[in-house]
């Protein structure tokens, strides 16, 4: 008996798709199929998978030519599984023609013609949804950069009230359209992405909100708590998707770092240790109108981030421990807050360095996350029994924002809010940053 291999994702299920598995079905006598994992997509960069693991599976079976379907899950799994299941054929479609041509010392490997005209790409590429930026900061061009590797969504139009001096850069760089007045570009638009200082930041939202437009908001966002139901109550009564821009949350090994530490792995969470502080030198005017204020302002998002996913929403008491400049702005401020069983702490800088790592210890072990941690891709468990401790690596790509763009497209296309950074979470890190700007500070 000839035994086939073929993989693939078959999102969207196509024509294309339906060709390749009959041809590699014609190769031989049982076809083996391997449908790749969303984990192991998002690992290779593939991003915007629409369909789950388990309609793609469903679609494939209905074809009739798929003898057996199995997952793929791992880079280098492809040798594996023609050794296990004693494959005599490997093929795929011509697009990765001499791609695979080291499966030759394993088994013939044969590359199949494409069916022209079609990709999932391109389905995912129509009805594109059209995102704009208001407000544009240094921030943009990465964020422009990034959403180039989400498919299925286009970014062209801007609306700016002041003009930075890099625009005309920004523009010519990314093929922008800025447009003149805000109306005119919310009719352009389906989404929009603000990048704007905190005093105009709930005027902003709101009126992207009343015009039915998603909403993903740069970190951080500073409005009170009233306005944030406010925001929420328009965003669900308009079917609009409410997000923060914080990337961290949006990363892949963030969400398995949570999921393990929640596992019971390093049993209960003690503390949570986790850091971020910078030195801004030139950029510290920019960083302090951008937020208006200091360090807490600017940065405590992430390490409240990581209490909040770790330790949970009700705290008991937050204190802050700052030293300031001459205008009273925090450069430096250590942050302590406590909850019923645990405590947690950070150093937040715009001026000012520590180690940027976090620590996540518990009763049975601790997590260990070297600096930068908000970048997460590898972290440690370890045990008093040193021979215990694991390591984890996970992809990390670029600046981490595709995965942030990808969780705002695929929220918006299954009409649902993000569950990797609820709109409870939001308003709890927002509660605390407020609690800073409202706190009588203890400064040193
Ligand atoms: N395929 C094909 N003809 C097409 C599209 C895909 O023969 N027009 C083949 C691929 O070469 C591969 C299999 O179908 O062997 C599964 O491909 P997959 O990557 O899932 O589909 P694409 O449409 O190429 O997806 P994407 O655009 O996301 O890369």
């Amino acid at each position: 008996m000839k035994k086939v291999i073929t993989y693939g994702t078959y999102d969207l299920f196509h024509e294309g798709h339906y060709n390749l598995l009959k041809n590699a079905k014609a190769l031989g006598d049982y076809l083996i199929v391997g449908v790749t994992s969303g984990d192991f997509d998002k690992n290779r960069g593939k991003l915007n998978v629409r369909d789950s693991l388990m309609t793609r599976i469903k679609n494939v079976e209905e074809t009739g030519f798929a003898d057996e379907i199995i997952i793929e899950e791992y880079f280098g799994q492809k040798i594996d599984d023609i050794k296990k299941y004693d494959v005599d054929i490997f093929t795929v479609g011509s697009d990765w023609k001499g791609h695979f041509d080291y499966l030759n010392e394993y088994c013939e490997v044969i590359y199949l013609d494409r069916t022209k005209g079609i990709s999932s790409t391109e389905i995912r590429n129509t009805n594109t949804i059209k995102l704009g930026c208001h407000g544009v900061e240094q921030v943009t061009a990465r964020f422009l950069e990034e959403a180039k590797y989400v498919s299925g969504m286009d970014t062209g139009a801007v609306y700016v009230e002041n003009k930075p001096d890099y625009l005309d850069k920004l523009v010519e760089d990314y093929e922008l359209k800025v447009y003149p007045d805000q109306e005119a570009f919310y009719d352009a638009i389906d989404a929009v992405y603000i990048v704007v200082e905190p005093k105009y930041q709930f005027q902003a939202i709101m009126n992207a909100l009343k015009h039915k437009k998603h909403v993903l908001v740069e970190f951080p966002i500073l409005v009170t708590d009233e306005q944030l139901q406010e925001i929420t109550y328009l965003a669900d009564a308009n079917g609009c998707i409410f997000m923060e821009g914080l990337k961290t949350a949006y990363t892949p090994a963030f969400g398995k770092l949570i999921a393990l530490a929640k596992s019971g792995i390093i049993g209960n969470i003690l503390s949570v240790d986790a850091n971020f502080t910078q030195i801004l030198g030139k950029q510290l005017a920019e960083q302090i109108r951008l937020v208006d204020g200091g360090s807490v302002n600017a940065l405590a998002s992430y390490p409240f981030l990581a209490f909040v996913k770790f330790l949970g929403l009700d705290y008991k008491d937050i204190q802050f421990f700052s030293r300031n400049d001459d205008q009273g702005l925090d450069m430096f401020t250590k942050i302590l807050v406590s909850y019923e069983n645990a405590v947690a702490t950070s150093n937040v800088a715009i001026s000012g360095k520590s180690e940027g790592d976090m620590i996540i210890s518990g009763d049975k072990g601790y997590i260990y996350v070297p600096a930068p941690w908000w970048k997460t891709e590898y972290f440690e468990v370890r045990f008093e029994d040193l021979n215990m401790n694991r390591k984890y690596f996970y992809k990390f790509d670029g600046e981490g924002l595709r995965y942030e763009i990808s969780e705002f497209i695929q929220c918006i296309l299954n009409k649902k809010n993000s569950i990797l950074l609820t709109i409870e979470e939001i308003r709890a890190i927002t509660k605390m940053i407020n609690q800073f700007n409202v706190a009588n500070k203890v400064t040193f």
